[in-house]
């Protein structure tokens, strides 16, 4: 969508994989969705240096709001959990530097069953102007597929219509893609031009297994699906899960490899209060962030596999005369334990700059960078469900 945001993929932090639907702040003062989860992460992302290394958005998704509209047909947050209203956690949220997003579904309900947008449109697109809402997830839950695409487009028309900009995330493909039996492709074109990102699949939940179910995804639809991210218009995988219990610190990396090659939205679902320090160097790794939001904006592809090793490869910048750098990252779904060792050659990753490259490990950034040259090889070694993540620079 050309409105001028997301020239790279946005980064921030969002509710739902880690916090869900939880209302009960009596039993989970902690965990509930309230305007104390919100202002705790927000201090957090300035605090710990998030919002110094990109992470900008904090994003509510489901749940923060009445079960009813107000008699004017407004959305109104839930009174005991937000109880100064959006608009003074949305001025918290700008205080501190921040973006505010928040969430609402184009059916009748949202998937959790709170008010729906259908019937609501213009009063919906009015006040997230009025909140001064930066970024707006709309999800397709209760309603027919049929309606979504002239419906998204009409919501992104309506919010135009305020004159604030407001970075749209669409979610019909996943619902064409996934949730919908049969299946049906949706129009990638009118996606561009309609939205600033897009869920495309299912839901990313709390393991290595899902995680792969998704990036399973994104390699085996690379040829259709790729070609249309680039700046102002990005495919969404979901959040990133680490920091939270269901992957290990080398599954994690995995997830973070794979997510900057396919230029993934940097959303993080997780407790910030409670990241370790590990997880917490690789979100705030300055140089995968960097390849993530790559200004030329090209998604990268899973190159092959064999062997339980994925290879993922994604043209950057610096271009060194008429040659693009690359971000390859060497992703294990082997068990054995001393992680598997395997020789490479800059043919193998199709990497064709005559003079070779310069090496440099993006996990291990004390590490000196090596030179490779054509016709070399290379000993690779990948931990157990771990990924290794370098970036190629051509050599003059
Ligand atoms: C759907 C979406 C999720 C989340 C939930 C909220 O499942 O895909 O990302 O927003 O709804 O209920």
């Amino acid at each position: 969508l050309d409105n001028g945001l997301a020239k790279t993929p946005p980064m921030g932090w969002m509710s739902w994989e880690r916090f869900r639907c939880i209302i009960d702040c009596d039993k989970y003062p902690d965990e509930c969705i309230s305007e104390r989860l919100i202002i705790e992460m927000a201090d957090i992302m300035v605090k710990d240096g998030y919002l110094a290394a990109g992470y900008e958005y904090v994003n509510i998704d489901d749940c923060w709001s009445e079960l009813e509209r107000d008699k004017d047909g407004k959305i109104i947050a839930d009174k005991n959990r937000f109880p100064r209203g959006i608009k003074f956690l949305s001025d918290y949220v700008h205080s501190k530097g921040l973006k505010f997003g928040t969430y609402l579904d184009y059916g009748t309900k949202t998937c959790a069953g709170y008010p729906g947008s259908l019937d609501f449109l213009e009063t919906d697109a009015q006040s997230l102007a009025e909140w001064e809402v930066d970024f707006i997830k709309m999800d397709g839950c209760n309603v027919d597929t049929e309606k979504m695409v002239d419906g998204y487009i009409e919501f992104g028309r309506l919010m135009n219509a305020t004159g604030r900009p407001i970075m749209y995330s669409c979610s019909w493909p996943a619902y064409f893609e996934y949730y919908r039996k049969p299946t049906m492709y949706p129009d990638y074109e009118i996606l561009k031009k309609t939205c600033n990102l897009w869920r495309n699949w299912k839901d990313i939940e709390d393991s290595y297994e899902s995680m792969l179910f998704t990036s399973d995804y994104f390699a085996e639809h690379a040829e259709r699906v790729a070609p249309h991210a680039g700046p102002g218009h990005w495919n969404d995988p979901d959040t990133l899960l680490l920091g939270n219990f269901g992957l290990s610190y080398e599954q994690s990396k995995a997830q973070l490899a794979i997510w900057a090659v396919i230029a993934a939205p940097f959303l993080l679902s997780n407790d910030l209060r409670t990241v370790t320090p590990e997880i917490k160097e690789l979100l705030l790794n300055r140089e995968i962030i960097a390849v993530d939001q790559d200004p030329l904006g090209i998604q990268g592809k899973q190159l092959k596999k064999g062997n339980g090793i994925e290879v993922w490869v994604r043209p950057i910048t610096p271009i060194v005369g008429n040659e693009y750098s690359y971000a390859v990252a060497f992703v294990s779904r082997r068990t054995d334990g001393h992680g598997y060792a395997f020789p490479y050659s800059l043919a193998d990753l199709n990497l064709n700059s005559k003079n070779g490259y310069i090496v440099k490990d993006l996990f291990n950034l004390k590490r000196k960078t090596f030179n490779l040259l054509q016709n070399e090889t290379h000993e690779e070694r990948v931990n157990p469900t771990g990924a290794n993540f370098y970036k190629f620079t051509p050599i003059k």
